[in-house]
This record gives structure tokens, C-alpha cells and sequence, in this order.
């Protein structure tokens, strides 16, 4: 299909949120709350109503990558069937953006149905940072689940939000693990959504800061950026890459490719974008079209404005 955005942009990756419940409470979510208010009531939409949306954007868009996301997807029951349903459809990759705390005994039915990589989210190294950070115990339960899904063969990759006054002291024990273990490690400004959509400033630590404190163990340079990539990458000298996803210090949005559904069914065009378009089984092709043509004009083009949805509800 043809998409009509003067920037030359298509959709080409989708990401999927499956639910809106998380066992995590992480700071940049819920302000650090300690109860657990990620918890979503409504019924999980079964995996027919998922595979039935992203078969039919497949064919309008000829979709290369589906990334399945939450709140916490390892939480959605049928993970596995709605893997096999998305293979059946053709989508060539399928990964993941989980908190990892449930990997450990959900990896290998995972990798069976398809499943190719994950990224997990791991914003501390020890258990003191880790409580400050998600308001849970148990950090060894993710390095447990990272394990599980490397030794399956499931790619794993992990991201790190970096928040200034909580967790920069974390960064270099957690590119030590991330090399220890070859496994590429991206850090993430924070972003300004949901509590944090006018506050995050205030908790900013800049891709500058970022690269003083690893320069301060490891000597890098800077490899360039593939097209439509959110992160930037760099090299140390000993051949490990890192990179850095810089929300705000270089906003990538002037090439995104990615377009998302929430667990309702709703599509966004855009992260920061707080208008869902609802998506209806009764659509017909010029319909969809003209909701896929309505999601690209959510696009911003230079500057990521932020929205005041978390991660948890328009997906990571
Ligand atoms: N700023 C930056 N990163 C965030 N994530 C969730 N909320 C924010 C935020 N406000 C991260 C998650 C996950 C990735 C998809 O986004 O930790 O790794």
C-alpha cells in the first residue's frame, strides 16, 4: 500500500501492547507507587482478536517485524498460541519487550511457538537500585530469565532507563553484565509520559552523560545509524557495542517506521501521539486505508512531544 506521508515513511513494524496489566511498578510508569495499580480488569482480547487486526494490516502493509508489548506480555495467556498465529500469517520476525521476571519458565514454549528475540528491560544490577526503580524484590529472577532465553537460542537485548538522582549509578555494572555475557545493552533517556509528561527534565540523563560515565572504564567510537533505528550505537576498543536510545537529546523521528495497537484495538501512529483510532472488524479495505492514512498524519517529524499515557497503556 501506498501511504501518502510527504517524508517517504511506511509502517513497518508494529507493536503490539497485549494487555495493560504489568507485576512491575517502575518509577517512570507509576510514580513508584507501592500498590498494585498496574492492574488492568477488563478481560484479556483473545489471541483471534490480535492475529484477525495484524493479519489484515499485514496485508494492507506487508509488515516485516511484530513486537509483542504491555503492559507485561509474558502476562497474557494464550502467548504462545498467538506466536503460532502470527507466524501462520507470515510475519517473518516476531520479538518481545518484557520485563523478563517471568521468562524463566516461559522461554522455551516461547522459542517452540516462534518467538525470535526479546528485549528485556533491566534498570539495575542489584537488588537495593532494583527496588528503587520497580518497587519489587527479585532482580535474579529476571538474570534467571535472561539465562533461560539465551540458553534456547532467543535473542536477547537489553534496554536501560537511566533516570538522573535514581539509578546513574547503575550504568557501568550494567554494560559490565551486558559484555560479561555478550549481549547488546541500550540506554534509554527517560521519556516525558504518563506522571512524568511535564516533570521529566527533571530526571533527565543525557546521551552526554551517559557516554562520560562509560567513558570513565572504556574507551568507544561511534558507529553510524542504520535507517529507521532508534538507538545510536558505539564500539570500545575491546569490540563490545552499546547503544543509546536519545529521546530527547536526538529524536529519531524524522525516519520512524513503526505504527501501534493498543490492547483494545486502538491504533496510534506515534508514541506521543494521545487520539486512538479505533480499529472495527466491519472495515473494509478503503476504510482501514483511510485509518492507516490517519495514523501517519500522527507522525511529528523533529521532536518527540511526549503524552500523557505511560508505557503501559499505548506500549513500549
Ligand atoms: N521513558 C523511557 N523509557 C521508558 N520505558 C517505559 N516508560 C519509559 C519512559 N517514560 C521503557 C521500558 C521498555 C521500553 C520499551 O521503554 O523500560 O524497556
Amino acid at each position: 500500500m501506498k501511504l501518502n506521508d510527504p517524508y517517504g515513511r511506511k509502517f513497518k513494524t508494529l507493536r503490539v501492547s497485549l494487555l495493560n496489566t504489568c507485576n512491575l511498578n517502575c518509577f517512570y510508569c507509576t510514580m513508584g507507587s507501592e500498590e498494585d495499580i498496574n492492574f488492568d480488569h477488563r478481560p484479556q482480547k483473545p489471541a483471534a482478536f490480535f492475529s484477525q487486526i495484524i493479519s489484515r494490516l499485514h496485508e494492507n502493509l506487508d509488515l516485516e517485524t511484530i513486537r509483542l508489548t504491555g503492559g507485561e506480555p509474558l502476562l497474557y495467556r494464550e502467548l504462545p498460541e498467538l506466536i503460532r498465529n502470527l507466524k501462520a500469517i507470515g510475519i517473518s520476525k516476531i520479538s518481545m519487550t518484557s520485563n523478563g521476571y517471568l521468562l524463566g519458565r516461559q522461554a522455551v514454549a516461547l522459542q517452540q511457538a516462534g518467538l525470535k528475540s526479546i528485549n528485556i528491560s533491566l534498570d539495575a544490577m542489584d537488588e537495593v537500585s532494583f527496588y528503587k526503580m520497580a518497587k519489587r524484590k527479585h532482580l535474579d529472577r529476571i538474570l534467571s530469565g535472561i539465562d533461560a532465553a539465551l540458553d534456547c537460542g532467543i535473542e536477547v537485548k537489553l534496554n536501560a532507563v537511566i533516570m538522573k538522582g535514581m539509578n546513574q549509578d547503575q550504568i557501568l555494572p550494567l554494560v559490565h553484565y551486558a559484555f560479561g555475557k555478550n549481549i547488546p545493552i541500550r540506554f534509554l533517556e527517560v521519556m516525558s509520559m504518563g506522571h512524568l509528561h511535564q516533570d521529566a527534565d527533571r530526571y533527565l540523563f543525557s546521551q552526554q552523560q551517559l557516554l562520560d560515565t562509560i567513558a570513565r572504564k572504556y574507551q568507544f567510537k561511534r558507529l553510524p545509524r542504520a535507517a529507521s533505528a532508534t538507538s545510536n550505537y558505539w564500539q570500545t576498543t575491546e569490540g563490545n557495542t552499546f547503544g543509546i536510545i536519545a529521546n530527547n537529546s536526538e529524536p529519531f523521528c524524522s525516519d520512524c517506521s513503526r505504527l501501534r495497537l493498543d490492547a483494545e484495538g486502538n491504533m496510534y501512529g506515534c508514541l506521543s501521539s494521545n487520539h486512538p483510532i479505533k480499529l472495527n472488524p466491519a472495515d473494509n479495505d478503503f476504510t482501514l486505508k483511510e485509518k492507516l492514512q490517519l495514523a501517519m498524519s500522527q507522525k511529528q517529524l523533529h521532536h518527540f512531544v511526549g503524552s500523557e499515557l505511560s508505557m503501559l497503556q499505548i506500549g513500549g
